[in-house]
């Protein structure tokens, strides 16, 4: 486990979410409005309470792709360790508010946080698969793979088809599951919310578990 700087990290090509939004004043604005949906009593937190069951405190769990650090923020406040890692230095800037959890600016294409088997989950939430940059997914569950534990879980999150947000690209579930086979992982289960409601042929949303071989 790193205890003092970050390791440096190497830049991978811009991803979807570069090219949908960014510098200081979007940032501020994506945070915005999950604050403004809490304040309305949205509820924020299924899918830290998901790898809590799964995994329960004090587990250590990488975000990838944390955003402002939402979740990850919330896992610590669970008695997790949380990483935070994101591509997009101004969220990351916001996420780093929170004094109690780690977060890196890294790109998950190259990810290498020197801690190979470090973390009992890896989790992809809110949309990171559909905005990664095109023809990189291989590479990003080849490098969360080896950040896992034998054992540990991948547990991933994203809208389908059309209902993917603005500025991002389906990902189908053959090719996720495909490519998530060869990055040596092992399909668990798929839901399709944060609160295990059953995945259909109609699901807009899928939420997928798997697992590192050998544990
Ligand atoms: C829709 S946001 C979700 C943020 C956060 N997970 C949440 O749910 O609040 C998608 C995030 O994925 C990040 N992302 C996309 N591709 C990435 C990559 N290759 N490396 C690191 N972060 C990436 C973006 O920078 C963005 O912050």
């Amino acid at each position: 486990m790193w205890t003092t700087s970050p390791p440096p990290s190497r830049p991978g090509p811009p991803t979807r979410w570069a090219g949908h939004q960014r510098g200081p004043e979007a940032a501020l604005a994506y945070r915005q409005r999950f604050l403004d949906l809490e304040a309305a009593g949205a509820d924020l937190h299924g899918e830290a309470r998901f790898v809590s069951e799964l995994a329960p405190p004090p587990s250590r769990v990488l975000d990838a792709g944390c955003g402002y650090g939402r979740v990850a923020s919330e896992l610590t406040r669970r008695g997790h360790y949380a990483v935070g890692v994101d591509a997009d230095p101004d969220l990351v800037a916001l996420a780093q508010e929170d004094p109690r959890t780690r977060f890196v600016v890294a790109d998950l294409s190259t990810l290498d946080l020197r801690t190979e088997q470090e973390f009992h989950v890896v989790l992809l939430a809110g949309n990171v698969v559909p905005f990664l940059a095109e023809g990189t997914l291989a590479a990003v569950l080849e490098r969360l793979t080896a950040h896992l534990v034998p054992g540990g879980h991948l547990v991933a999150g994203f809208a389908l088809g059309d209902a993917v947000p603005q500025g991002a690209a389906p990902v189908s579930l053959d090719d996720y599951d495909r490519l998530a086979r060869t990055a040596g992982l092992s399909y668990i289960a798929r839901w399709s919310t944060w609160d295990r409601q059953p995945f259909g042929a109609d699901s807009t949303y899928a939420l997928s578990v798997h697992r590192r071989l050998g544990g």
